[in-house]
């Protein structure tokens, strides 16, 4: 299996190394390549997504990818958050999983990937006029309901939707083509919820959701919403899955360009996210869960700053190592 390294800017070359370092340890047949990808990308060759990196990526089984973003290329034309962008499409990841466990809360948040406000049109009208669209062929909301209600099968078989079907012509499609799947899973019980009360539900009653099937943007806030409420992003992982294309798994976060250089990364998020890797890239579930249990217990014994403990990055992987090796 060859899996495709792409540690982007800030703490990603940093977190990526310490999934790198885990990966080997353990007894499997991975081949790891790293490419030029985001900022750094754009130092070395003027593009965030040089051809090179997205013809590795087709041809890797999975790609593993840290994170991308530097302020110095705020509001230039160039930037390497649309290498992401880019990519995501390019590879048709269109199912975003985003777990949150933590304290009476194990839920999953299904983010369509490749559609809705960041795919749609864009532009300025003459008068100054800036926009952004929200696009949805029924064809895409279809697929990612499938996705939900499959995963949800697999877990506490409860679904909720979040739209916004009240306001938005685009929700209240989605609300039928999801009502209209959830016709071929009668075992999975579903409920829709407008979008707003879905912000307030996860703060004051997070523990009532099993999977939250959502379009694009609406995914994206609420996710970071349930990461605050499960240990931050230092912890919060994602897999972005198509059909039978490579899978990409990078951490929720972003280059965290402050703490950036010193060493202090929580690298827990890249880890679960190579452990998602594993499981749904690589048909390795036992291999997954033994790296799962080894980050849980390094969690307790060697926390980094952002958890309130003094572990670096460094000796985060050291505790998680320890555990793998008998
Ligand atoms: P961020 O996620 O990079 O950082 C937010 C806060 O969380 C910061 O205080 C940071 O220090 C902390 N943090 C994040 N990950 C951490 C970790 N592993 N360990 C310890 N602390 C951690 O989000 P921010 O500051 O909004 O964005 C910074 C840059 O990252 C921007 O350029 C943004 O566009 C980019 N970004 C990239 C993403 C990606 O590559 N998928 C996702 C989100 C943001
Ligand atoms: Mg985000």
């Amino acid at each position: 299996m060859r899996i495709v390294l792409l540690p982007g800017d800030g703490i990603g070359p940093e977190v990526t190394a310490a999934a790198a370092r885990v990966l080997a340890e353990l007894p499997l047949d991975l081949e790891q390549e790293e490419r030029l990808f985001g900022g750094a990308a754009i130092h070395a060759t003027g593009e965030p997504l040089p051809p090179e990196t997205l013809a590795a990526a087709r041809d890797a089984d999975a790609v593993l990818m840290g994170a991308v973003g530097l302020p110095e290329f705020d509001g230039k034309p160039v930037r390497p958050e649309q290498g992401l962008i880019r990519l995501r499409g390019e590879l048709d990841v269109y199912a975003n999983l985003r777990p949150a466990r933590g304290d009476g809360i194990d839920l999953l948040v299904v983010r369509e990937l490749v559609g809705g406000l960041y795919y749609g049109a864009r532009g300025v009208r003459e008068d100054g006029t800036v926009f952004d669209t929200m696009e949805y062929r029924p064809d895409q909301v279809e697929r990612i309901a499938r996705r939900g209600f499959e995963l949800a099968r697999a877990r506490r078989s409860h679904v909720t939707s979040v739209d916004k079907a009240n306001v938005l012509d685009t929700s209240r499609m989605w609300r039928e083509v999801v009502e209209r799947v959830a016709g071929d899973y009668p075992e999975v019980e579903l409920e829709h919820l407008l979008v707003d009360n879905c912000g307030l539900q996860l703060v004051i009653a997070p523990e009532r959701f099993d999977v939250i099937l959502t379009e694009n943007t609406f995914g994206d806030i609420l996710s970071d919403v349930a990461a605050g409420m499960t240990g931050g992003l230092g912890l919060a992982a994602s897999a972005s899955l198509g059909d039978g294309r490579p899978g990409i798994f990078e951490p929720v976060h972003g280059s965290a360009p402050d703490i950036a250089g010193r060493g202090v990364a929580n690298p827990a998020a890249m880890l679960r996210s190579a452990a998602l890797m594993l499981a749904h890239g690589l048909g390795a579930p036992d291999e997954a869960g033994r790296v799962e249990a080894a980050v849980d217990t390094a969690l307790a014994t060697a926390p980094t700053p952002d958890l309130g403990g003094a572990a670096t990055t460094d000796e985060f992987v050291d505790a998680v190592l320890g555990e793998l090796s008998p």
